[in-house]
Order: C-alpha cells, then sequence, then structure tokens
C-alpha cells in the first residue's frame, strides 16, 4: 500500500491522472475501471490534458464503470453513463465499443448483471480501477452491510448515500433508491487499485478504510487487503489518519 498526501483537491486529481498514464502507457489495451461521483472529476480533467497535450492514447483502453443508478436512461443528466461521456470519455479518442457501462433501464435483470461480469471476464479482468468512496465507506454502490455481493447485483442505496447523492439532483425524491454495482470480489481482483479521497467529510471514512478493522460494515476497509493499492488523499480527508 502506497500513501500520498497531497496539499489540495487539484494535486490528489493530477497525481491520480499521472498514476493513470502510467498505467495506459505501459499497456495501451489497458482495462481500466471507472468510478463516478465528484472526487474524479478533476482525474479525468487532467487525463483529458495528457490527451490533449501529450497524446496519451485511449485507442485500445478499456472501460468498466462501477455503476449506474436503476431507472435513469443512459441520456439523463445525472445517469453514470451520460456523467462518464460528458466528463471525460467523449474527449478523449477511446472507442465506444471498448466502453462498458451497466444499463439503468432493463427488462431482464438476471440477464444484464451476466453480461456484465461475463463482459468483465473476457476482458480479462481489471488492471487499473480508479475508486472513490462514500462517506460511510461504500464502494462502488457496494454499501455497509452484514453481507457484500461478489459479483455485479442490484444495490440498495442507503439513506446516507441518497442523501449525499442528493446534491447533484433537483430534490432528494428524484435520486434513485437502486443500481446495478460491480461487486467487491470484481474491485478486489483488480490488479491495481488507486483510491482518492478529498476534503474533511471523506476523513472518518478514510480512516475506517485503512486505520479500522475490516468488516462489511465498512466495505471500503476490505481494500486493506489488496496486494497494490495507491492511496491519494488530499490532507483535509488524511487528517484523521494515523
Ligand atoms: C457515489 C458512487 C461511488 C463514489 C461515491 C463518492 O455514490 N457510486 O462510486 O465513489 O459515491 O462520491 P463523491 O466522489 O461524489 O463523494
Amino acid at each position: 500500500m502506497r500513501f500520498i498526501v497531497t496539499e489540495n483537491y487539484e494535486e490528489m486529481s493530477y497525481i491520480a491522472a499521472q498514476e493513470t498514464a502510467k498505467f495506459i502507457r505501459e499497456n495501451p489495451k489497458l482495462v481500466l475501471g471507472l468510478s463516478t461521483g465528484g472526487t474524479p472529476l478533476g482525474t479525468y480533467q487532467e487525463l483529458i490534458k495528457l490527451h490533449e497535450k501529450e497524446k496519451l492514447d485511449f485507442s485500445q483502453v478499456v472501460t468498466f464503470n462501477l455503476d449506474e443508478y436503476i431507472g435513469l436512461e443512459p441520456n439523463h443528466p445525472q445517469s453514470y453513463t451520460r456523467y462518464t461521456w460528458d466528463n471525460f470519455l467523449s474527449k478523449v479518442n477511446i472507442q465506444k465499443q471498448n466502453v462498458h457501462i451497466p444499463p439503468g433501464i432493463f427488462n431482464d435483470d438476471k440477464q444484464v448483471l451476466k453480461e456484465y461480469d461475463q463482459k468483465m471476464l473476457e476482458a480479462g479482468g481489471i488492471d487499473v480501477q480508479v475508486l472513490g468512496v462514500g462517506g460511510n465507506g461504500h464502494i462502488g454502490f457496494n454499501e455497509p452491510s452484514e453481507l457484500l455481493n461478489s459479483h455485479t447485483h442490484i444495490a440498495s442505496l442507503t439513506d446516507k448515500t441518497i442523501k449525499d447523492n442528493a446534491r447533484f439532483f433537483s430534490n432528494i425524491e428524484e435520486v434513485p433508491r437502486k443500481a446495478i454495482a460491480m461487486g467487491v470480489g470484481s474491485i478486489l481482483k483488480a490488479k491495481h487499485i488507486i483510491f482518492i479521497a478529498n476534503g474533511s467529510e471523506k476523513a472518518d471514512a478514510v480512516k475506517k478504510t485503512f486505520n479500522g478493522r475490516i468488516t462489511t460494515d465498512c466495505p471500503s476497509s476490505l481494500l486493506q487487503l489488496h496486494a497494490n493499492l495507491t492511496v491519494i488523499l488530499d490532507k483535509k480527508a488524511a487528517k484523521l489518519l494515523n
């Protein structure tokens, strides 16, 4: 486990992008796991800059998103499909067929879940996962619970997550209550994980992730078991770490 504590969000984002770019340069066919939310926005902006200024090449990169809200059309302003294309993928030279994001609208849930895992398997699993964390220690939408799912599944959002994510919607009622989420098994099988967190509101989750006991009550604490984890925090998120 490697810890990098930065001065601020911008520096965290810059370093996370440089780390990701290093992996892409080493392996142009990298299978990259993508996270959403506020945290990785700066990282994606830096990766776009690296594409524009240094010709970082995404033409063979394959991506898998961690999750998608159930019930949102792909072009809904708050869908993670729209988020990922608008904030990152439409601005680099990725090929559409290499992008995988779970659907928010579907008929056969079992089929959708099975297919997502199958595609990940066929791609050889995730090489590098960019990972944020929820204020309650959720990763992807794997929420604190007695039992966690290893595979892609339908996740119910906790009240805390619904409240936290309401800032992106016009009101809390609009926040979907369910999502399709990659399982913790797939996340932990990623060959490398780049974990990013910023701001004081993440300090407690960060402390529980790395200084606490490993428990499904804090899904991110399972990351302590990962062999190739790079943790990039701004100093506010790191302030409670021992
Ligand atoms: C969201 C996403 C997670 C993300 C987390 C933190 O609900 N499903 O993948 O890491 O919550 O979001 P933010 O970066 O906005 O704090």
